[in-house]
């Protein structure tokens, strides 16, 4: 919100474009089309803006511009028709929702030419992929977004969020400034727990401790192929980092309409995330998973060996 908000003060411009299925917290305008289903989300071409929460004003609705994950064409197109409105474009480089699939980097790249040139911003929301590297998911890619949205790690396990970026962008929240344009307080600003455990967590982030992490996945994942290839199930992965997520579908999706699990798929996800629950391990409703430092291979193994199970009862 934070982010969006800033953008505005910055821009004096109203709209923001987002990528469909994308999930930016619960903000009206960032929420819209999080959960579009098929029946609502129109045109691949002219994705509606579709809202989450019951009783979102039309208005909000309005002022977003759906784009479709990774591809170039078709978000030009969108984006094309509303020049000189859109304030900034919100990216997650690796969107949970839409397939938790690493962006492809000329998507990346024409969205940062496409906002420099309407001098619009491009907000990269790193609340999750910030502890892809050291650097954080952005690392990944040959870009320099104007601001970046932060939160879970880097508050120690204390509710936290924060916007780091270019300082004239930056500078709309300066609360000494003659007219501040983004006034920004609230309950949970600096709140002293949250940034004693924050700052404890940023120093034991490290590039050791993220190759830990990282390795801890790509072993998850090797091990998850492994057991697709063995078992002959119609499953893939997908990931990058620290993190990976299961689908049962043939082919990693691009989007997320492709990510979007159907009924089928979500009754196969129940029976086998609750196998893997009674093998003593625990991954989210998604089959999503996010490495700890705290954590082994013999976890990692023994995460794989219960969805190899799992795997093989669904078949
Ligand atoms: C990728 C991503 N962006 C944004 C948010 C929202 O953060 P907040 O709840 O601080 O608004 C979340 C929260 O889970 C998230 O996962």
């Amino acid at each position: 919100m934070g982010a969006i908000k800033a953008s505005r003060a910055f821009t004096s411009r109203p709209k923001i474009a987002k990528v469909e299925g994308a999930y930016h917290g619960l903000y009206d305008y960032a929420e819209v089309s999080q959960t579009a289903k098929p029946d609502a989300w129109g045109a691949v071409d002219k994705p509606n803006s579709v809202p989450v929460a019951h009783g979102t004003p039309t208005k909000a609705l309005d002022d977003v511009v759906i784009i479709p994950f990774n591809d170039i064409p078709r978000a030009r197109a969108i984006l094309d028709q509303h020049k000189g409105q859109i304030a900034c474009v919100l990216l997650d480089l690796m969107p949970h929702r839409v397939g938790l699939r690493p962006a492809e980097a000329d998507f990346v790249e024409f969205l940062r030419e496409w906002t420099t040139k309407d001098e619009s911003l491009l907000v990269l929301d790193e609340v999750i992929t910030f502890r892809s590297t050291y650097s954080g998911a952005q690392g990944w890619y040959n870009i320099q977004p104007d601001l970046t949205a932060l939160g879970k790690m880097i508050g120690g396990g204390f509710p936290v969020g924060a916007i780091a970026g270019r300082a004239d962008v930056m500078d709309v929240m300066n609360p000494l400034a003659k007219k501040v344009l983004f006034p920004h307080s609230g309950t949970f600003s600096a709140n002293p727990i949250t940034m004693t455990a924050g700052l404890v967590s940023m120093l034991d982030f490290d590039e050791e401790a993220v190759d830990q992490v990282n390795a801890l996945a790509a072993r998850a994942i090797e091990g998850i192929n492994e057991a697709i290839a063995e078992t002959g199930i119609k499953a893939c992965v997908t990931g990058g980092g620290s993190m990976f997520r299961v689908h049962l579908k043939e082919h990693p999706p691009i989007n997320y309409r492709e990510a979007y699990t159907t009924a089928q798929e979500n009754a196969r996800l129940v029976v086998l995330l609750d196998n893997i629950f009674d093998e003593d391990s625990l991954m989210i409703n998604t089959c999503a998973a996010v490495m700890a430092t705290t954590m082994h291979d013999t976890d990692i193994d023994a995460l794989v060996a219960a969805l190899k199970t799992g795997f093989a009862e669904i078949e």
